[in-house]
């Protein structure tokens, strides 16, 4: 059955002229599939230069979102609508709108995993592999800092000389991991690294030994000496970890950490998008036009 399927995507995929793009996260079949894998800057910058006039996005909606806004002649599908992120809806429009007014001398950096409409309303936008070097290299000195408070703190720790205010959003799948459950893992792999995601509490990244972001996570454990890993993030990042590295081992930090939303697109869900073009990502054009500055200028820091 899944190997009809398979057969099944890959004869549309051709007769449509269409790429899949998965974000790492995705599940195993989907992984297998996809014409592309990466995290969200690796996708975001992949969809800009593509000839294929039609993306099938396997993540969640504001990763296809950012490939349409990239791309805005381009037909991208995100094969199950409900796919979406609960960080991208923890701040609203009218939400950032105060923020601006009460304080107009700010410019603001929004982390991707936002809906277009704040990345609309953003100077710039920053993914978690270059969200250092976007603020940075922003020529202000006070920065609004959207939504995520845990990658805010982090490049406020990083980049201590710039004044951030930070919005108190966060993912609650990074969220759940806790300073007993890295004790524990430690205790258990004494001898490995352990790689987390910057949007995991400060606890964690603090006592972390490296934090990176998926891309970065895959190009560490291809050249680190280590041959053990304690992987802090979502747990479908395992089987990519694994299946290119298949003589080092990676342990998830903790239980349960699972991204539902992630999950979601599984393979006839792909194979329907193929082959009924849903669900098409459509975005108001005043939208596009204000939020492909900040996505340009987030690709641009690279
Ligand atoms: P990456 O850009 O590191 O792949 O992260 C995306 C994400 O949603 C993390 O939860
Ligand atoms: Fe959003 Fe968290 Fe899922 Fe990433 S893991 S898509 S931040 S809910």
């Amino acid at each position: 059955m899944e190997k009809d399927l398979v057969l099944e995507i890959k004869k549309l995929k051709q007769e449509r002229g269409a790429v899949i793009l998965a974000h790492n996260y995705q599940i195993p079949p989907i992984q297998d599939i996809a014409d592309l894998l990466g995290d969200s800057l690796e996708l975001a910058k992949v969809s800009r230069n593509l000839k294929n006039k039609l993306i099938v996005f396997c993540g969640v909606k504001f990763m296809a979102e950012t490939a349409k806004i990239l791309s805005p002649e381009k037909l991208v599908l995100l094969p199950v609508m409900e796919a979406g992120c609960p960080l991208a809806d923890s701040i609203s429009v009218d939400e950032l709108k105060a923020l601006r007014r009460k304080y107009p001398d700010y410019k603001v950096v929004s982390y991707v995993n936002s809906s277009a409409e704040v990345k609309a309303l953003s100077d710039v936008c920053c993914t978690s592999a270059n969200a250092v070097e976007v603020v940075r290299k922003l020529d202000s000195r006070h920065i609004i800092f959207t939504p995520d408070k845990n990658l805010g703190w982090w490049v406020k720790n990083n980049v201590p000389e710039k004044d951030m205010i930070i919005w108190e959003g966060f993912c609650p799948v990074h969220e759940k991991f806790d300073y007993q459950e890295l004790k524990e893992a430690r205790d258990a792999h004494p001898e490995a690294e352990v790689i987390v995601h910057p949007e995991c509490p400060p606890e964690i990244l603090e006592n972390s030994d490296c934090i990176l972001s998926t891309a970065g996570m895959l190009k560490r454990a291809k050249e680190s000496k280590a041959e053990n890993f304690i992987v802090g993030t979502e747990e479908g990042m395992i089987y990519r970890l694994k299946k290119e590295n298949p003589h080092k081992h990676f342990y998830s930090l903790g239980k349960n950490k699972i991204c539902e939303d992630m999950k979601k697109i599984e393979l006839n869900d792909l194979y329907l998008s193929l082959r009924d073009k849903k669900y098409a990502v459509s975005l108001d054009e005043r939208i596009i036009n204000a939020a492909r500055g900040a996505l340009e200028r987030m690709v641009a820091v690279g």
